[in-house]
């Protein structure tokens, strides 16, 4: 049986990529499935959590039992996981959210007539993880790191900057790791500098250890 060890704790998880619109047809965005989001989702409410899912757009249908709000862009992600990150005694930030966007977004449809190359103008999105590690309190936080070299000083470097208690780094180059496949090799990072090195595994069997993590911290 499924052990009831989140009972009485408030996971806030986002999933998923974000778009960043460039006119009325296009966007920028990346290759986030929103799988390992929707499994920790899925594992929490499980295991007894309340789950606030905030999720970028995917081909998953939400897990029953969570609480869910959409999200396409960056901007609108930020407003709903800062709108519910006071009921949050847990956040686990899952979604690859675009780290820039068009400067402009164009009216109307833009058009190719004219000269042979075009410069796209991008500015730098809020970084959302980054705002929850200072208004921090006592939630846990949990962030992702995809990697494709230097995966441990990169994801150490986002772990102390974000003030984060956890990152969860993979190495997106890795075979069976990252985007748009079911397994993923992972390590976790925490706060107190130590490191835990799982092998590949189903991304429902990382969620599983994640949450097995955040229910014995207390
Ligand atoms: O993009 P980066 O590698 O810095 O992402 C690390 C973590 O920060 C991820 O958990 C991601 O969800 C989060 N993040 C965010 N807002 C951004 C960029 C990243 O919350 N604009």
């Amino acid at each position: 049986l499924t052990p009831q060890d989140l009972i009485g704790e408030t996971v806030l998880v986002t999933a998923g990529p974000t778009r960043e619109e460039l006119d009325p047809v296009r966007y920028l965005s990346n290759r986030s499935s929103g799988k390992m989001g929707y499994a920790i989702a899925r594992a929490a409410v499980n295991r007894g959590a309340k789950v606030i899912l905030v999720s970028g757009p995917t081909a998953l249908t939400p897990p029953c039992g969570v609480e869910f709000l959409g999200a396409t862009s960056a901007a609108q992600m930020r407003e709903a996981v800062l709108g519910k990150a006071g009921e949050a005694t847990v956040i686990v930030k899952a979604a690859a959210v675009a780290d820039y966007r068009p400067a402009t977004r164009a009216a109307q449809k833009i058009k190719k007539e004219g000269s042979r190359e075009m410069t796209l103008v991008l500015e730098k999105n809020p970084d959302i993880l980054a705002e929850l590690g200072e208004i921090k309190g006592a939630r846990y936080l949990v962030g992702f790191a995809a990697e494709t070299a230097d995966l441990l000083a990169n994801a150490g470097k986002k772990l102390k900057s974000k003030n984060l208690d956890l990152i969860v780094a993979n190495d997106v180059t890795e075979e069976g790791a990252g985007f748009d496949v079911d397994t993923n090799i992972v390590r976790f990072l925490f706060a107190d500098g130590t490191v835990q090195e799982l092998p590949r595994m189903s991304k429902e069997e990382v969620a599983g250890r994640l949450l097995d993590v955040i229910a014995a911290r207390r």
